[in-house]
């Protein structure tokens, strides 16, 4: 009797002993948060960073305040406010289409008789040959002159662009697309871009193309990607930007626009973007992709909505995060190029190359380059003016009585060009060590320009006691800085742990610790 009480009681001393033990585990598995993956971890860190230098910049002055505001408004994604941000519709907007249709398709601009044989040298009839051939001397280059493309194209520089690179890689010939079929959705889809929208037209599309064309020839990717893959990312630039209205998707999500409603807020503008780009496809003499299998067609169609979703450049983190854990882990073959042996890894890289050729400008040549911020300022001056009117909150750098181009521009290349290119280079190394450069010449050029300026706004001579240097300092790593560690709660750190398969273990790794805090 007594050693079955006995028994009992160390039955539930060892029961309890036990459920400690348990807690204990729990509670590690918690801090650990291995309900996330390690990718949603490393982008929680950096949008953590990168939260802490945004609030380092906006208390600088009030520019540094509305080029922080740009940053954390664009690139990150946004916090979900409480508050209901929108009135009840008005009645001018209850007027309803019906939700199955894709709006703003308009009609072919090309006769679907047009012969192969009557398809002038780059797709389309010019006065300019002559000068467009010695443009396209550079088609293989980085420093392109896109300007020049659309001028002396007739303002067709998406369709030469396009036309000249599928022949060159002899897409036209390998997925047996008629010449006509071609160059007819070529020129319809150039003209669902809007040619009145500042930066987001067809010359944006074409030099989006022309970036990933030269990237896909990096020698480190060289033979990696097959003619399909190769033809999904320039087609996914070429619709990637489609049907832009010149406004944001937050401005779209604030004025209850058909298309916030259509797409529930989501990632609104290029989910239009894919839509109408596939929807032209069914236009007369408009389906380049009729002699694909039903495999090929299906498998296009994944990796194009892939690579236009992670154009939202609010999942910028998201993917800059994946790309640092690949190169951390990278493989490179005997032939010295990237192994990418799965989907995930081979769809990653072409979204970051895509990604990375629509956040470009700043790494082109200065006069460049120049030409596009005068273009961006213009739109998000227009989309600044349209918000006035309609009695909205001004967003962050569309207010063109109170804007600080310069400093946008060296703060955009500090927080987001800069780390996205340094990591591109690292991935592709030594292939883009010449972007660098132009990118970091690039970035001086514009911080001299804050120096110069001969009329720093009140504002910033009040609040900065001067105009001068602003210098940003944003290093992205995936180990986080003892120091901060220590000062922020002492949490124990190590570097990533990587096991056999070359992949990121999430036990140990800096990243699940970090979110602690
Ligand atoms: P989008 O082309 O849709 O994707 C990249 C975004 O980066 C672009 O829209 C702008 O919001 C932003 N962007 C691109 N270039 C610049 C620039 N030179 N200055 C400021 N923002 C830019
Ligand atoms: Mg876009
Ligand atoms: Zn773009």
């Amino acid at each position: 009797m007594n050693q079955r009480i006995l028994g009992s009681e160390q039955y539930q001393k060892l029961a309890i002993e036990t459920l400690e033990e348990l807690d204990w585990c729990l509670d590690q598995l918690e801090t650990l948060q291995t309900r996330h993956s390690v990718s949603e971890m490393a982008s929680n860190k950096f949008k953590r960073m990168l939260n802490r230098e945004l609030t380092q910049l906006s208390e600088t002055s009030r520019s540094g305040n509305q080029v922080s505001e740009f940053i954390a408004n664009t690139f990150l994604e946004k916090q979900q406010d409480v508050e209901i941000m929108s009135g009840p519709l008005k009645d001018k907007d209850k007027k309803k289409r019906p939700m199955s249709q894709i709006v703003a398709v308009k009609k072919p601009v090309l006769s679907p008789s047009l012969a192969p044989t009557q398809i002038p040298r780059f797709g389309v009839t010019t006065l300019h040959e002559g000068l467009l051939a010695t443009e396209f001397e550079d088609i293989n280059r980085w420093g392109l002159d896109i300007f020049k493309i659309a001028e002396y194209s007739g303002n067709r520089p998406l369709t030469v662009v396009m036309y000249s690179i599928f022949q060159e890689r002899e897409l036209l010939k390998n997925f047996k697309i008629p010449a006509d079929t071609f160059v007819t959705f070529m020129m319809t889809l150039e003209d669902h871009y809007h040619t009145d929208v500042a930066y987001h037209n067809n010359i944006h599309a074409a030099d989006v193309v022309q970036s990933t064309h030269v990237l896909l020839s990096t020698p480190a990717l060289e033979a990696v990607f097959t003619d399909l893959e190769i033809m999904a990312a320039l087609f996914s630039s070429a619709i990637h930007d489609v049907d832009h209205p010149g406004v944001s998707n937050q401005f779209l999500i604030n004025t209850n626009s058909e298309l916030a409603l259509m797409y529930n807020d989501a990632s609104v503008l290029e989910n239009h973007h894919l839509a109408v780009g596939f929807k032209l496809l069914q236009e007369d003499n408009c389906d380049i992709f009729q002699s694909l299998s039903k495999k090929q067609g299906q498998s296009l169609r994944k990796m194009v909505i892939d690579m236009v979703l992670a154009t939202d450049m609010s999942k910028h983190m998201n993917f800059l995060a994946d790309l640092k854990t690949m190169v951390e882990t990278k493989k490179v073959t005997s032939l010295g190029v990237l192994l990418l042996d799965n989907y995930s890894d081979r769809i990653q890289v072409l979204q970051n190359m895509v990604h990375c050729a629509d956040l470009s400008n700043p790494t082109k040549p200065l006069d460049i380059y120049r030409q596009w911020t005068d273009r961006i300022m213009m739109e998000f001056f227009t989309q600044g003016d349209r918000e006035r009117d309609k009695g909205m909150e001004i967003s962050p750098m569309c207010d063109k009585h109170n804007a600080s181009v310069e400093k946008t521009q060296v703060g955009f290349i500090d927080y987001i060009v800069h780390p996205l290119w340094e990591t591109w280079a690292d991935l592709v190394h030594p292939d883009a060590q010449d972007i660098l450069d132009t990118l970091e010449d690039n970035r001086e050029w514009y911080q001299s320009m804050i120096q110069r300026s001969p009329s720093p706004t009140l504002e910033d001579r009040d609040l900065d006691g001067g105009p001068g240097p602003l210098e940003f300092q944003f290093e992205l790593t995936l180990e986080e800085e003892e120091e901060e560690e220590e000062e922020e709660g002492g949490n124990v750190d190590s570097d990533l742990e990587i096991d056999s398969k070359g992949k990121v273990s999430e036990t140990d790794c800096c990243i699940c610790l970090a979110d602690q805090r």
